[in-house]
């Protein structure tokens, strides 16, 4: 593997240019007669070329190998990662799950992926796919690309190294990455294991939302989203080329590593951002803006200010509004809501909702704070400030409802006493 000094480069969306060897990008042009190297050129393009400029997303890489050169592609076993969201009725109950035992067998990343949930699908190019992972090993010998959506990867439990065509991720807890649809790619463990969630976004490519009345900061500051420099393996041997499509899962030999990018320009690559930069804004007055102040990334539908998908974070604060109940009150929404826990504790529950377990509210299922929340907040002084500290909680917020798959619902993390905690709620109505 080649090194770089500098690791990353900073800005969301931005024309990135960077080579891991001198030389090895054109100047002045895409698909020059040769490239010097003696590299190939190929274009990889995220968006409709004719999308509109400030949406469109391609990059052209430079490398050894084209793309192109593979075997032919099998079908492999339908294993626990998939988009099979019909396969049971959804059901409007509160449901809640325990978090995935670490594996005892040797797992890597695409093992270790388990479908939870989903709506929509790769053929229609719209809705999300909700998984978790659970891995004691790296990828050894094989690559992975997602034909069917980007990932957004929000790791739990331990490290990740994330070799991609385009550079090297070191991702960990409280770091999110995205990875682009179609871009090849294989996961390494820092740690001896690793737990976290994926959304697969089918739909529009995540972006960081308008502002509004906030105005020009705040929010996720693009410079915080970093993207690898190139970064290339020159390696030959009997490898395997995993490629998620059309929700399935196919393999084929390949005799070469494919992270074989020497240069690319562009603006189609992966990036992280580390999510204690985001810049939470609250009420200081009084009463909750609505969670859309929490908005890290989304997803737009085909309806203006209607997201495909939303990804929200809870991140430490300070609740000062007065004459207010701090916690988010109960709640109706058109919206889905799978909830995750990264670390701490969520302040709308008492006890348990933990790290690594996850939640779904659906549509106009009613939800909030639980018994002991709520007698809690309702009667605690509000003369001080509450800060909440050492916490991160998230959503993978969806307009269509987010159906439980099979596996997650028949799962033994699935806690059949959840609607308890809101059974102890107390009558406090004083009229007549
Ligand atoms: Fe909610």
């Amino acid at each position: 593997m080649s090194t770089n000094k500098q690791q990353y480069l900073s800005g969301f969306g931005n024309e990135f240019a960077t080579e891991a060897l001198p030389g090895a990008l054109p100047e002045g042009q895409n698909s020059p007669q040769r490239v010097a190297l003696g590299l190939y050129a190929e274009q990889l393009s995220g968006t409709a070329f004719t999308a509109p400029r400030h949406s469109n997303r391609r990059s052209w890489l430079y490398r050894i190998r084209p793309a192109a050169m593979h075997h032919p592609f099998a079908a492999m076993p339908a294993g626990r990662f998939h988009n099979r969201f019909d396969e049971v009725p959804a059901n409007p109950n509160q449901l809640r799950w325990d978090p995935l035992p670490l594996p005892t067998e040797p797992t890597d990343f695409v093992d270790g992926l388990v479908t939870m949930a989903g709506n929509g699908g790769p053929g229609e190019q719209s809705g999300v796919g909700i998984h978790l992972y659970v891995a004691n090993r790296s990828m050894q010998g094989r690559f992975f690309y997602n034909a069917d959506g980007e990932l957004l990867i929000v790791p739990q439990l331990g490290r990740l190294k994330l070799v991609t065509e385009l550079g090297v991720i070191e991702l960990e807890p409280l770091e999110v990455a995205v990875i682009p649809r179609g871009v090849r790619f294989r996961v390494e463990l820092l740690d001896d294991s690793a737990r976290g969630y994926v959304a697969e976004n089918f739909g529009a490519l995540l972006r960081l939302p308008d502002l509004g009345p906030i105005g020009s900061n705040g929010l996720a500051n693009p410079r915080d989203f970093l993207t690898p420099v190139a970064a290339y393996e020159d390696v030959e041997g009997q490898f395997e080329l995993i490629a998620k499509f059309q929700g399935g899962l196919w393999r084929a030999a390949i005799d070469h590593s494919p992270l074989d990018v020497v240069g690319w320009h562009g603006n189609y690559a992966p990036y992280k951002y580390d999510l204690r930069r985001f810049n939470t804004i609250g009420s200081i007055s009084f009463d909750h803006p609505d969670p859309s102040i929490f908005l890290v990334l989304h997803s737009p539908s085909d309806t203006p200010g209607v997201s495909n998908m939303d990804f929200v974070i809870f991140p430490p604060r300070w609740l000062v509004a007065q004459h207010t109940f701090r916690p988010p009150w109960f709640h109706r929404n058109i919206a889905s809501e799978f909830m995750g826990l990264i670390t701490g504790a969520y302040d709308a529950k008492a006890e348990g909702f933990v790290p690594g377990g996850a939640s779904l509210h659906n549509c106009m299922s009613g939800h909030g704070p639980d018994a002991a929340t709520y007698e809690k907040a309702s009667t605690r002084a509000l003369s001080q400030p509450d800060v909440i500290t050492g916490t991160m909680a998230f959503m993978f917020e969806t307009r269509r409802v987010i159906h439980p798959t099979r596996q997650a619902l028949e799962a033994p993390q699935l806690q059949g006493n959840y609607y308890e905690c809101w059974q102890g709620i107390a009558k406090h109505f004083t009229g007549k």
